[in-house]
């Protein structure tokens, strides 16, 4: 047999401790499989005396991950820390630029610095693998790297976040609040150290950068994403989709369009029929529209310790297969130097339906006089519907909901027309704005 190929993995949290106990657990059956054994040498993280419910009382610690890039007798260095910047982002760097493959399912890291990253390993020659970073356990980035090779890819979109799914699904079901929720997500290790990045759509927005890269042959552009998430979403929004045959899903979408490339992530009402809609709790799903092969649609685990350490591990793997002196292919599908900048499409040319629910004053005239905001702007109506009293809390007599279903119109005419409402007088809440997404198939 081979020598060994030696791992040093920065990070033993939630993803790091689940992929260390599989690696030992399964340690024969991995050697069998790669033709050689994938033994952990190093670990780093903060704490050196914590329980991590694994062995590693023989493996060399480390304090600082960065030292351990450069300095441990490693083939691989894996990371699953998280954060945008140091340690991770200097500890990768000196991984790669030392002649280490690098494995990471740090999205945030990724989106930022990826295209730099992606030059210094093809210059070295090595492998950045990062496979667990987008949508969990599903393996999307092999997909699109390699096997949609050829194909023009129109438009790529998804539920890419396994928190944000996850409370949405179990509002919606009516047991929990929001908080309580997110909590629960906390609990079972799907959020981010910092939630915010899952609920106000970041964590989505590094997914979708990271996909668009792959999709269109173009830099990452983490910034030029329209962002909206979904701390804005009560249980009225969820039961009003129910109602007109809707679910509100957070998605990522990234598409061709005349002017560039549309990156958008925010809540969406998907039609109750779609595939997509039927996706819930931590589960994602992405789905790409493709010329050779046309649509498709892959679904699986999203977040959490094992899912994420299968992705991780296949990226292993694959390391541990390579013969000595073998090419690797580049890491964002085509060489770093050759991806084009991106081009940004204005959000405000954005055309498609709308959904949008307005607590109003309940007196003659609003009514006619919604309609006409509508019809001035060119917006035509799918359907409109009215309840007594904000939507869901019953009728107080003083109240009204309205919530109309635009057919696809302009986010522009949309915008002007909601400003003009709110100015008229008669609003008692803030207006609520949902994007309709069609899936076409899925
Ligand atoms: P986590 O549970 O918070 O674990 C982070 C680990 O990194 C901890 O072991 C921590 O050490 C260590 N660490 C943090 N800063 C360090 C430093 N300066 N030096 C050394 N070690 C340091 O995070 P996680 O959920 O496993 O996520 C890890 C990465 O995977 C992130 O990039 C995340 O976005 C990504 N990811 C997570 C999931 C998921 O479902 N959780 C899914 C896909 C991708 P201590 O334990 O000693 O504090
Ligand atoms: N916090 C992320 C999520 C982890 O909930 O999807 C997986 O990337």
């Amino acid at each position: 047999m081979v020598n060994a190929l030696k791992i040093g993995i920065a990070g033993l949290g939630t993803v790091g401790a689940s992929l260390a106990r599989i690696l030992i657990d399964r340690h024969d059956k991995l050697a069998d499989i790669c033709g050689r054994p994938i033994e952990i040498v190093a670990v780093s993280a903060r704490d050196e005396k914590k329980d991590r419910g694994v062995d590693l009382s023989h493996v060399r610690f480390y304090a600082d991950p960065v030292e351990l890039a450069a300095e441990a007798d490693i083939d691989v260095f894996v990371e699953l820390m998280g954060g945008e910047g140091d340690p991770a982002l200097n500890a990768v760097r000196t991984a790669l630029a030392r002649g280490k493959h690098a494995v990471t399912a740090n999205k945030a890291l990724l989106a930022r610095h990826g295209v730099e990253l992606a030059v210094v390993a093809e210059e070295s020659g090595v492998l950045l693998n990062f496979e667990a970073a987008v949508a969990g356990g599903i393996p999307i980035i092999k997909a699109m790297r390699e096997s949609l090779t050829g194909n023009n890819i129109s438009r790529v979109f998804g539920i890419l976040n396994g928190t944000c799914n996850y409370i949405l699904t179990e509002m919606e079901r009516g047991g929990l609040s929001f908080k309580d929720c997110l909590k629960e997500a906390q609990r079972l290790g799907y959020a981010e150290a910092d939630p915010t990045f899952d609920i106000e759509g970041n964590d989505t927005a590094h997914k979708l950068a990271i996909l668009t890269s792959l999709a269109f042959g173009t830099r990452i552009a983490p910034d030029d994403i329209y962002l909206e998430g979904i701390s804005n979403i009560s249980i009225e929004d969820i039961r009003a989709a129910d109602d007109l045959g809707f679910r509100i899903k957070l998605l990522g979408v990234a598409q061709k369009t005349d002017t560039g490339i549309e990156q958008r992530v925010h809540p969406t009402m998907v039609p109750k029929e779609s595939v997509i809609a039927q996706v819930d709790g931590v589960t994602n799903a992405v789905a790409i529209d493709a010329d050779i092969l046309g649509e498709l649609l892959l679904s699986g685990p999203g977040a959490g310790g094992d899912a994420t350490a299968s992705a991780v591990l296949g990226d292993l793997a694959d390391i541990a297969k390579c013969q000595p002196g073998h090419q690797h292919g580049p890491v964002l599908g085509r060489p770093a130097v050759q991806l084009q900048p991106y081009v940004k499409a204005r959000m405000r040319s954005h055309e498609g339906g709308y959904f949008i629910r307005l607590t109003v004053e309940d007196r003659t005239g609003v009514f006619a006089n919604l309609a006409k905001h509508m019809s001035d702007n060119g917006i035509s109506l799918e359907s409109i519907v009215q309840r007594p009293g904000r939507f869901g809390k019953g009728g107080t007599g003083e109240h009204k909901t309205v919530i109309l279903v635009t057919h696809a119109t302009m986010e522009a005419s949309v915008r002007k027309a909601v400003r003009s409402i709110s100015s008229d007088g008669y609003l008692q809440d803030k207006p609520q704005v949902i994007r309709i997404e069609r899936p076409g198939h899925h």
